[in-house]
């Protein structure tokens, strides 16, 4: 029981501060609920606003991808230079050390596979899986346009009302089906979409044309998937024009893990998103940890 003896009466009010009140720093989330800011804190960095997500769950689709074949083996020299990763349950169980202690975004939605229709998905995982987890966020695709379109929207739905009863937020990532044309007007559409349903931020793509109206457009923080592979400097000058025209970051896999230095790779990304460093600079820093490590 705590001692009630030599209780001394508050002295010490501040009553020259007025209260702290503070906005919260991202786009959009300002009204969200104390866990579910706390969580966005892990995942965005409070002081850049922008988050270096590590994207390795393809294999949900795509099976043995070149790069992760191994992800116990290619995986884990990242993780120091992640601010988050983003992977599937069975990924997480099974190749990644709790130890870790990065946030984790998962992947929270399966069904199909590259030799089917990408765009039948359902919800994948529990709630009560991703609490056991630890997820900091939970992660599903809507297919705008999609022959599975209404099916993938109910999914995200499914995985907001969900996660935030919780306080677990939710990323939908914008799912492109081959026939989609990747322009503004599309990923406008998506993003606005996703946006609107209740996703506390989404994943598109870059695109050449129009991007910053995109993310104009879209009221909660954009991160970009990195796509296919590209030669280094490419996939460095995209993440840093999309960070410039005003995206929150990346959510990077395989310009990361098929690189020919992964590790130098996701620091050099990490430098354009979080410092502004330009692309040409950081080229030089992706060469030099390079050659630094004897490549
Ligand atoms: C889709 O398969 C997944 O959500 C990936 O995590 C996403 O596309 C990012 O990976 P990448 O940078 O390889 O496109």
């Amino acid at each position: 029981m705590a001692d009630l003896d030599d209780i001394k009466e508050g002295k010490d009010f501040g009553l020259d501060n007025p209260a702290r009140n503070e906005p919260f720093f991202l786009k959009g989330s300002n009204a969200l609920d104390w866990g579910m800011q706390n969580r966005l804190a892990r995942i965005f960095n409070p002081e850049s606003g922008r988050t270096v997500m590590l994207a390795f769950d393809h294999g949900y689709f795509q099976g043995p991808t070149t790069g992760i074949e191994r992800m116990d083996l290619a995986i884990p020299p990242l993780i120091p230079h992640a601010d988050v990763l983003m992977c599937t349950r069975g990924a997480l169980r099974s190749c990644i050390s709790p130890t870790a202690n990065k946030p984790i975004v998962l992947r929270s939605s399966a069904g199909q596979s590259i030799l089917s229709e990408l765009s039948n998905e359902l919800v994948a995982v529990d709630i009560e899986d991703a609490i056991r987890l630890n997820a900091a966020a939970i992660t599903a695709q809507v297919y705008i346009g999609a022959e599975y379109e209404h099916k993938s929207i109910a999914n995200v739905v499914k995985l907001i009302d969900t996660g935030s009863r919780y306080g677990i937020p939710t990323l939908a990532v914008t799912g492109v089906g081959a026939d989609m044309v990747r322009d503004a007007r599309y990923f406008g559409l998506a993003t606005r979409i996703a946006a609107e349903i209740g996703a506390h931020y989404v994943k598109s793509y870059f695109i050449e044309e129009g991007f910053e109206k995109v993310v104009a457009g879209c009221p909660v923080p954009i991160v970009i998937a990195g796509g296919k592979k590209l030669p280094e400097g490419e996939a460095l000058d995209m993440a840093y024009r999309a960070v410039d025209q005003g995206a929150s970051g990346v959510d990077m896999g395989r310009n990361i893990f098929q690189s020919d230095c992964p590790v130098a790779m996701i620091q050099a990304v990490g430098a354009v998103v979080h410092r502004n460093v330009g692309t040409d600079k950081a080229l030089q820093m992706y060469h030099d940890l390079k050659s630094d490590m004897g490549m």
